[in-house]
């Protein structure tokens, strides 16, 4: 019997100080909610890095559903994936519109459809007929996320990859979730509204498997963050199943990945992994990420490098 473990991001990058709290409490709120759908028997691993999402797609203090960056049209376009590593089921969705919960419906694609991955207008169709609801593009787009077009557009930034980069422009965060369940079976999930300033119809790492997450029981769960040009050409998250698969630990099989793709590209990113004998690894060479994991009613945070912030949970 494993001890189930649920550990959560909120997106790598420059993030400006003030910004700090709000994070790290969107961090902490999605591991407490996705940790109770954790150890409740009657719901799934699945449910639980769903949930988790969910909660942080809701915050306004991330780069994901409401509050998500904008393109260069000045739209909410935005990818997601969710995988399981029993049978390795994947369902993703990427630069879709005018849904609040990108991250439901990849979870829609990976139990109702053949496929892997809808984009675009199919992906919207396929919402419709799922009957899931739509918003406006005005409900998801947030004054902060058009102060921050304005912001790239003023500085020239636009498509240069503003995500959860950059401290004076707009800094937001990707999301995403990890988990192992008390059977070893284990979940991923990992959702984004992209860069900032970005052409329409860009797609970055996220909703990519291997890229902006990946899970196999086997070997372990990651979810990725940051430059998601660089971690589509470092097949980041893939990168880190394999080599915790040839024996390396989940920490420095996530640091080394990581640090590999740093080099070549010069760009940051970071990453959350659990492997698949529930160990962890937390790693960005980005200035901050936030992060959380809750294991019985303990429940660790942090957004700087060398943070761990302890707190007690109250577990029904
Ligand atoms: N990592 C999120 C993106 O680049 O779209």
């Amino acid at each position: 019997m494993k001890r189930a473990l649920l550990l959560v991001h909120g997106g790598a990058g420059d993030i400006p100080v003030e910004r700090v709290q709000p994070k790290l409490d969107g961090v902490r709120n999605a591991v407490k909610e996705g940790y109770r759908v954790l150890i409740d028997p009657g719901k799934s691993v699945i449910d639980a890095v769903e949930v988790a999402v969910r909660i942080m797609e809701d915050d306004e203090a991330f780069n994901a559903g409401r509050g998500s960056v904008l393109n260069l049209d000045g739209e909410v376009e935005m990818d997601a994936i969710i995988m399981e590593g029993k049978k390795m089921k994947i369902g993703s969705v990427a630069a879709v519109k005018n849904v609040s919960h990108p991250i439901s419906l990849a979870r829609l694609v990976m139990e109702n459809t053949q496929h892997v991955m809808l984009a675009g207008s199919g992906a919207n169709k396929f919402a419709a007929e799922m009957g899931v609801p739509t918003v406006s593009p005005d409900w998801l787009v947030t004054d902060y996320a058009r102060e921050t077009l304005e912001m790239c557009r003023r500085s020239g930034d636009l498509g240069t990859y503003i995500t959860e980069l950059g401290a004076s422009i707009g800094e937001v965060g990707t999301v995403g979730a990890v988990a192992i369940d008390s059977n070893g079976h284990l979940a991923m999930a990992t959702s984004t509204g992209g860069t900032c300033g970005k052409m329409p119809g860009r797609v970055g790492d996220t909703p990519i498997p291997g890229s902006g997450g990946y899970c196999d029981d086997s070997a372990g769960a990651v979810s990725a963050t940051g430059h998601g040009e660089s971690i589509m050409r470092h097949c980041v998250a893939h990168g880190i199943i394999q080599k915790m698969k040839l024996g390396e630990s989940a920490q420095i099989a996530t640091q080394q990945v990581l640090d590999a793709m740093a080099e070549q590209t010069g760009e940051s990113a970071g990453a959350i992994t659990i492997s698949k004998d529930g160990e962890i690894g937390i790693y960005f060479n980005s200035r901050r990420m936030a992060w959380a994991y809750q294991q019985g009613d303990d429940i660790h945070s942090g957004i700087d490098h060398g943070d761990d912030f302890i707190e007690k949970a109250k577990c029904p």
